[in-house]
Formats: C-alpha cells, structure tokens, sequence
C-alpha cells in the first residue's frame, strides 16, 4: 500500500479485480483463484503450504500440489453424489485435509462449512441441522461426535472418514477417503461459480446468541485478496502464519483465501499454544507475517520477556491481530519484545474482510482500531436515529455502507435477522467506537457489554485495558452488576499472572492504580479474582456469561464456550 491517504484518494475495487484479471460477470471460483491461477503464473513449483504435526513432522505442499489435491477431493465429492449448492461440513483438526478441503468443496460448486473440531455433539447438531448439511468431512477421532447425532440429522447422507485405517467397519453413509493414496486428478472441470454464488458458510462465534449461518459468496475474493496484500502487507517471498482456525472466519478469510490468492507460502501448526511453541514455530520457519488474537498476546504477555530472548525472531516483519480489542499494553509489549508493534484490525464473520485496521507504514495509535479500509465507508451513528455521529469523540455504534464485496448476502435461513442488522442505508456491527479528530476510531465494547452505569454508558474495553496495566493483572472482563442506585455499576473479574496470589491488599493496590485512570463511572465496585475466564472457543471473552451471573439471569447459549466439552 502507497500512504493510507494516497490510497484512500485512489482506491477502488476495480484495482482488486484487475489484479485478479476478473471482469463483471465473468466465472469466479475461489478455489481456481487459490491454486489453478498461481500456478498459470508460474508459480507452480513455489511452497504454498507448509505444515507441522504435533509431533513436529512436517509436510511440504508447493501449488501444484495443491492444485492437484483440491482437484482430486473436489473429483471425489463430485462422484460420491454431492451436487454444487449443497452444504459440506469441514470438522477436522488443523490438518492438510482442512485446507485443501475447504478450496475442494469450492472447486466443485458445494457450500463450505466449517466447524471448529473442539465442538461437541450438541454444538455440531446445531449447525448441521441448521444449514441441513448433506455431507461431512472428519476424521476418526471426531467420528463418535457425528455417529452420537446422526438419527437427528435426515439430510446427511455422507460421512467422509480422511484417515481412516481399516480397523473396524465403518457403518452405513461412512465412507473412508485418503487424500495420499487416492488417484491424483490433474485435470477437474471447476465449477462454473459466479460472484453471487454461495461459497462459506459461517456460523458466528455466538458471544451475544445462538450461532447464526452467516452466509457468503465466491465475489467475497474481490476484497479478501486485497486485504490481505494490502493490510497484512503480503508480498512474494513473505512467509505467512495466520493462528486461526479455519473454524472460524479469520482461518478461511486469511487462513486460506488471503495468502493463496496472493500465492504466498503460509505455515500452519497443528500443535496447540504455548510460548515455547509459538516461538519455535517462528523460528523454524523464519515467518515474516503474524496474524494472531488479542487473547494469545495477552497469554505471551503472561509468559513474560525472558522466553523471548530465547528464540531468533528477527524474521518477523509485520504483526496483526484480530478477533477482540487489543489493548494499548499489548501493542506496546509487542514493540518492546519483538521490534514491532501489532496492527489492529476490525472485522467480523459478517464482513468477510478486514474493514477497520491499522496499515503498514501507517501511524499506530495504541489501543485505536485505526482506520476504514481504502473502499470501505464506516463511521459510528447515532443510537437512536442511526445517522452519523458529526461530533468526534461521541460513542455511537459503529455502520458501514453496504456494498463491499465480501458483505454476507444473508443468515441462512434467517432473513428477518439479516435485515434487522440494516438501519438507514447502514450495516450496523453491533459494536460501539468513537472516532478521534484525525479519523482513528476508538472501540468500547459490543452492544451487550455495555454497562450501564448510573445512565452513562461505560465501555468494558477501556476498565479492561486500565486493569491489564497493572503489573500483576494477566486479563480481566468488565462487566455490569445490578445497583439499587446506579442501576449498574462496574465488576471486574481478574486473572493474575504467575507469581501473584489473590489478596485483600492486591485488589486495594490494583483499585489505587486504576483509579488515576478511569472516570469515577468506571471504577469497578467490585474486583472478582479468577482462575480463568469464560472465552469463545475463538478466544473472545464471554462478558455475557459472567454478567447473566451476576444478574441471576439464564446464560443462554453456551455452544462456543471454551470448556463446554
Ligand atoms: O465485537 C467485535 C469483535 O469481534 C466481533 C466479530 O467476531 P467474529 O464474527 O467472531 O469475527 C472475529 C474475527 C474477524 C466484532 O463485532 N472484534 C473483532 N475484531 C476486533 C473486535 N473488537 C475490537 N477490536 C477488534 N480489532
């Protein structure tokens, strides 16, 4: 990207689909763009993909392998009866069979949906019944999870087994396939796919409710690419590490779309977090862009600096992160540690694509989400009226024009839902934010985590990240209590870092640090220490479970719950 300014003058879509040699109205397949495209540009021999096991085996897949492989599981589908439309489960650990499943249903015309493969047998009925999935890939291991569901499921007809060793029987609709041992297929007619065509669909994290199908289409590679070139600033020789799960949007926006259309060579690991690994991971592969959560900074942070000095982590180039606010702190850890700062950047399953983000070469404001994307038009409104705010520095709720390629086209089977999120010619996010005089917003906290504090509303985001400055505070959520008074005043629930015990002398030591900080509205009434905190299976924490608490209220769903197993 030239200077954000330049770009923003200059931009448009057009540059993205030149780029791509895609004109309106032509045929467009992801999964063509992923791999058959790279390697008509010469790329075939290039590394797309590098992967290590948890026991640190690795596999090496350049873009003709992955055009082949993808070709053959989409040569597979296609012949067991799948036709284009349909919806395919991904239920798989992060394995190769993930990723290039993903760009196989794509290829032959069915509707991806991925699900994380923690989930349990009732989180897993809920989305297949949902999106009436006909087929599902999975592995052995997650096999009983689907067997437990499958009379309540009359639309799945196919149960793909990709490592299945012969050992015992598989049983009705069960069929084994090996990606290794199965015929490679060179030449796969792909599925004549345009923009509108549905490509993934998503079901959202649920911090706030039951998970809803967001729905996607193929045109959502217009933006996704583009993002990616420009905001994780991927470049030809970059070695590219996205954390996400393809369970969730990140893993498939930029944990497969992003890097491959770009034909940049991205690791993944299937080994789970810790410091040690993480950083050896960097290491090994000499990764140049990181991609990461809050919720795994924050859990670096807590491991301290020491481990850092262990490892050679000069090759890492550009940092982002997504998925939760990041706080000011852990922007400026980062700087400290590894010479760099991490780029915020705000999105959601519903938008497809990075739509507020700090850009390479931009000036990083901590704790700010910077700003739209070059073609993206957000701002914050009203709360009431949904008109944009004028004021700078008001909280409104943060909306952008509807438009942008990678927009979900609906909730799958949910219409009226769909169409609520659309007030005045605005997508409303359902997040609150301020913008500041120079353009850079500001986030305070979603819709529902808002606390309202005596008829002031006080965004979790800032009592949270005032609490993570504390030298003995790993991470805390704010959340709402009910108060004779104020109506509500302000909780904190705390998790220490190693070496801290809970105290009557701590919390008076950590309520003295805050309070030069925050507005006598926020000051927390309440410290609560914890061992943990209730997260999404994505990292996000769920406010809304430790408030229901607090209020005596149901917690509601509770499918993405980390520890809900
Ligand atoms: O509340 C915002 C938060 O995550 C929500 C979207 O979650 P999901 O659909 O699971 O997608 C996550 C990955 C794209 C948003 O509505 N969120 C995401 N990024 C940020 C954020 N909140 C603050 N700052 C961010 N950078």
């Amino acid at each position: 990207m030239k200077s954000y300014e330049e770009e923003v003058k200059n931009f448009s879509w057009e540059i993205s689909k030149k780029e791509l040699g895609y004109k309106d109205g032509d045929i467009i397949n992801i999964g063509w763009y992923c791999s058959d495209r790279i390697c008509e540009m010469g790329k075939a021999n290039k590394i797309a993909f590098i992967w290590e096991s948890f026991k640190g085996e690795e596999k090496r897949y350049t873009y003709n392998d992955l055009r082949v492989l993808t070709n053959t599981i989409a040569n597979y589908l296609k012949n067991l009866g799948i036709k284009p439309g349909e919806r395919v489960c991904l239920f798989m650990d992060k394995i190769p069979e993930l990723y290039f499943g993903l760009i196989g249903i794509l290829k032959m015309g069915a509707i991806a949906q991925p699900l994380f493969s923690a989930f349990g047998s009732d989180s897993l009925l809920t989305r297949l019944e949902d999106a009436q999935t006909s087929a599902i890939i999975t592995q052995k291991k997650h096999l009983p999870k689907v067997r437990n569901i499958l009379d309540k499921l009359p639309y799945m007809n196919y149960i793909i087994v990709v490592d299945d060793d012969g050992a015992k029987p598989l049983r009705e609709k069960e069929y084994a396939f090996n990606l290794e041992k199965e015929e490679r297929i060179e030449k796969f007619d792909i599925y004549p796919s345009t923009a509108e065509t549905p490509s993934i669909l998503h079901y959202t994290s649920g911090t706030t409710g039951k998970p809803k199908g967001a729905q996607h289409v193929h045109y959502s590679l217009i933006s996704q690419y583009i993002t990616a070139k420009y905001v994780l600033d991927l470049q030809d020789d970059d070695i590219y590490w996205c954390t996400a799960d393809p369970g969730w949007v990140t893993g498939t926006s930029y944990g497969i779309i992003g890097p491959w259309s770009n034909g940049v060579t991205q690791c993944v690991t299937e080994a789970g977090f810790t410091a040690e690994n993480w950083y050896r991971f960097i290491e090994k592969h000499k990764i140049t862009v990181w991609y990461s959560a809050p919720t795994a900074i924050r859990a670096l942070m807590r491991e301290g600096n020491e481990i850092v000095k262990k490892f050679d982590l000069s090759s890492l180039r550009h940092l982002a992160s997504v998925g939760e606010p990041l706080n000011a702190e852990a922007v400026l850890w980062s700087q400290e540690v590894f010479g760099k700062m991490f780029h915020d950047t705000f999105w959601q399953t519903e938008t497809g694509c990075i739509v507020i983000s700090n850009y390479p070469g931009m000036k990083i404001k901590p704790g700010s989400m910077g700003k739209p994307f070059p073609g993206i038009e957000a701002t914050v409104v009203d709360l009431k009226t949904f008109v944009p705010l004028e004021r700078t520095g008001v909280v409104g709720m943060i909306a952008i024009k509807p438009g942008w390629p990678s927009m979900f086209r609906t909730y799958w089977k949910n219409e009226e839902t769909y169409k609520g999120k659309f007030k005045n010619g605005w997508y409303l996010c359902g997040d609150r934010a301020s913008i500041d005089d120079e353009g850079y917003f500001w986030f305070v906290g979603r819709d529902d985590d808002v606390i309202n504090a005596g008829g002031h509303l006080v965004g979790p985001f800032e009592i949270e990240s005032a609490l993570i400055e504390h030298p003995a505070v790993a991470e805390s959520a704010a959340v709402g209590k009910p108060d004779p008074i104020n109506m509500e005043v302000v909780k904190a629930f705390i998790t220490l870092k190693k070496g801290y015990e809970p105290s009557k002398e701590l919390e008076l030591n950590i309520m003295n640090f805050i309070r030069k900080k925050l507005s006598p509205l926020a000051m927390p009434q309440e410290i609560e220490f914890v061992e943990s905190l209730p997260k999404t299976r994505s990292g996000k924490i769920m406010r809304r479970v430790l408030r229901a608490k607090e209020w005596g209220e149901d917690i509601g769903d509770t499918s993405t719950l980390e520890n809900d197993m």
